[in-house]
């Protein structure tokens, strides 16, 4: 084992990002692809590098920042993270505990994740948005794998309602105020970076996946694994492979995302303002 990711190790990160702080955050937002302005819009921010905070990872993604924000956002207190950390970086499994755990360190109530991500669906379209319902995880890999640290989580644990039912229920309640086309789905993760072949977008379709993606499911069971409640919203930013007769690339997600950037922004904050 390289590391030990043991209580004190999370701690550390907690402890920093604590003393720059005056209050608890209660909501925290992991930013996907083109969710950045987001970020901008928080009030009274403190902005923290992730290299500043001990024992936490860096962005290595170019279109993904590398900040922490905390501040408020339609009057609540929320810690954003502008870059998200994949498996594809090299990371272990492991290490993609550490911004939950932080959350959950530093007394977050509830989390919102957010992720472009590529249609399976064939009655969804690019710029569509899916409150996630469940996911499919076929890979074999549990982020809080190793020593369990019990004094976060149990070591076996319930992920019968890993995206909250009534966080889902609030996001679609919101979902009747944007100009998005707004669906419930099923994500599949896919470790990436390549995208996926044909087949095995075929595969997932049979499977039961709306939409496929390279983040979002380390984050999820980090926070069942700590009762956290949460909330999966993906972008659709690009139709999967082989669903069109086009090739992927990743210009096309960064595109469509920066297109409806703005109803998408609304969109979470009117979920930030009623969770
Ligand atoms: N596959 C995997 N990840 C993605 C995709 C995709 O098609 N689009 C955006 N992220």
């Amino acid at each position: 084992m390289k590391y030990h990711y043991d209580f004190a190790y999370f701690q550390k990160s907690a402890d920093y990002v604590r003393s720059k702080i005056d209050f608890t955050p209660e909501i925290a937002i992991i930013l996907g692809t083109g969710c950045g302005p987001l970020a901008d819009e928080i009030e009274d921010a403190i902005t923290i590098p992730y290299e500043e905070i001990p024992n936490f990872l860096v962005s290595t993604v170019s279109d993904h920042a590398g900040n922490l924000i905390l501040g408020t956002l339609m009057g609540k207190k929320v810690i954003c993270m502008n870059g998200r950390f994949h498996y594809y970086e090299g990371y272990d499994f492991e290490q993609l505990t550490a911004p939950v755990r932080l959350f959950k360190l530093l007394g977050v109530q509830k989390t919102i994740l957010t992720n472009a991500a590529g249609a399976v669906n064939t009655e969804y379209a690019p710029g569509d948005v899916v409150i996630l319902k469940d996911h499919l995880n076929f890979f074999n890999v549990c982020p809080t794998r190793g020593p369990n640290v019990d004094e976060i989580g149990p070591r076996f644990f319930d992920v019968s309602d890993i995206y909250t039912k009534d966080l889902r229920a609030i996001a679609f309640e919101c979902a009747k105020r944007t100009e998005l086309k707004v669906h419930e789905g099923v994500y599949m993760y896919f470790p990436g970076p390549h995208f996926e072949t044909a087949a095995e977008i075929r595969a997932a379709r049979i499977l039961g996946a709306d939409c496929v993606g390279m983040s979002t499911v380390p984050e999820a069971l980090t926070a069942a694994h700590c009762s956290m409640p949460l909330l999966g919203i993906s972008l659709m930013t690009n139709m999967a492979t082989g669903v069109r007769d086009e090739k992927l690339c990743n210009g096309e997600v960064s595109e469509t995302a920066h297109s409806v950037e703005e109803p998408f922004k609304e969109f979470i904050k009117d979920i930030i303002a009623h969770l």
